[in-house]
């Protein structure tokens, strides 16, 4: 009896839930369990380099108190194997993730998809913290603006883009004024937040191997980033451009803060990891729950409605 609808361009989601791109969508089997669980609206593939990846040496994702930290370095099958998943039918949307090695590799990546059959959405993850010596393009702003410019002269296809998480409002007043030039469907906020370090006191150590211990956090400590640019796109980004809100979900109650902040949908990752696929239900019924207390039957009862005082 509730309304847990959010739709990016035009494509329906039943229900606001996704996973954040990363967790549990590198195989098939993963994508196809997070598809038939009845509390998800769609599935987000692993950002799919051009060529199949290990990726960076283990251990690589290491759970905290907290969240967890992660310098995985995109293992993935390689873009054949995610496109051929998401050309196949499915119940609920998908959402190919891609993320090229350098702006090269982006284009190539892009033009592919292009000149396939997939008509679907489409996610340019210009965030990703962990690839050896390759800087979060998304910080680049004159970099990020060429390399939007050449892919919008080709492509014409539903794209969004994965941002990483921002700090200061003149940043959000920058990466908004180049995104809001193009006919984005959507962001997605935020990535991990790059190059955190953890340290064990008892063996003294890091606790990741990669990039002598420096990775992306996420999970609970990375909440308030995460809704803070979820609130500063939402209040700067065209109507047209959805904001899928994604950091530090492990209650009801943060999903929605996440929707109050302008979230459509709003992904799970850390939380997806530490607790399986059955966190969709259970923050199903928190949402619900606190939803029929404050009376509301719809998201869009709330979404965006976030007092200031
Ligand atoms: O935290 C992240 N880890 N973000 C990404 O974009 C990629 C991923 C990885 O594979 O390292």
């Amino acid at each position: 009896k509730f309304d847990l609808t959010g739709q990016i361009n035009g494509v329906p989601f039943d229900r606001l839930f996704l996973n954040a791109s990363g967790v549990h969508c590198q195989s098939t089997t993963e994508l196809d369990e997070l598809l038939q669980d009845e509390f998800v609206g769609g599935a987000v593939t692993k950002s799919a380099t051009l060529e199949k990846r290990a990726g960076n040496p283990a251990p690589r994702y290491y759970e905290l108190a907290n969240g967890s930290i992660n310098s995985m370095g995109l293992p993935n099958n390689g873009f054949d194997y995610y496109i051929q998943y998401v050309l196949q039918f499915h119940a609920k949307p998908t959402i190919l993730s891609v993320a090229g090695l350098s702006a090269d590799d982006d284009i190539q990546l892009l033009n592919q998809i292009q000149d396939s059959d997939y008509q679907g959405l489409t996610e340019l993850n210009l965030s990703c913290p962990n690839v050896i010596g390759k800087p979060q393009m998304a910080y680049d702003f004159e970099g990020t603006q060429a390399l939007l410019q050449s892919v919008f002269s080709f492509f014409k296809k539903p794209l969004g883009v994965k941002l990483p998480p921002y700090f200061d409002l003149v940043h959000f007043d920058q990466i908004t004024a180049i995104l809001n030039q193009f006919p984005l469907t959507h962001v997605n906020s935020i990535n991990s937040i790059g190059n955190g370090l953890w340290v064990d006191v008892a063996s003294e150590s890091v606790v990741i191997k990669p990039k002598g211990g420096f990775g992306g956090l996420g999970g609970k400590m990375v909440l308030p980033t995460a809704l803070a640019n979820v609130r500063a796109l939402r209040q700067r980004l065209n109507d047209s451009i959805k904001v899928i809100g994604t950091g530090g979900v492990q209650t009801g109650a943060d999903v929605f803060a996440h929707i109050l902040c302008g979230a459509e949908l709003v992904s799970i990752g850390t939380q997806l990891q530490a607790e399986g696929i059955g966190v969709y239900h259970r923050l199903t019924n928190e949402l619900e729950r606190i939803m029929a207390d404050k009376g509301y039957t719809a998201l869009a009862d709330f979404r965006g409605k976030l007092n200031t005082i």
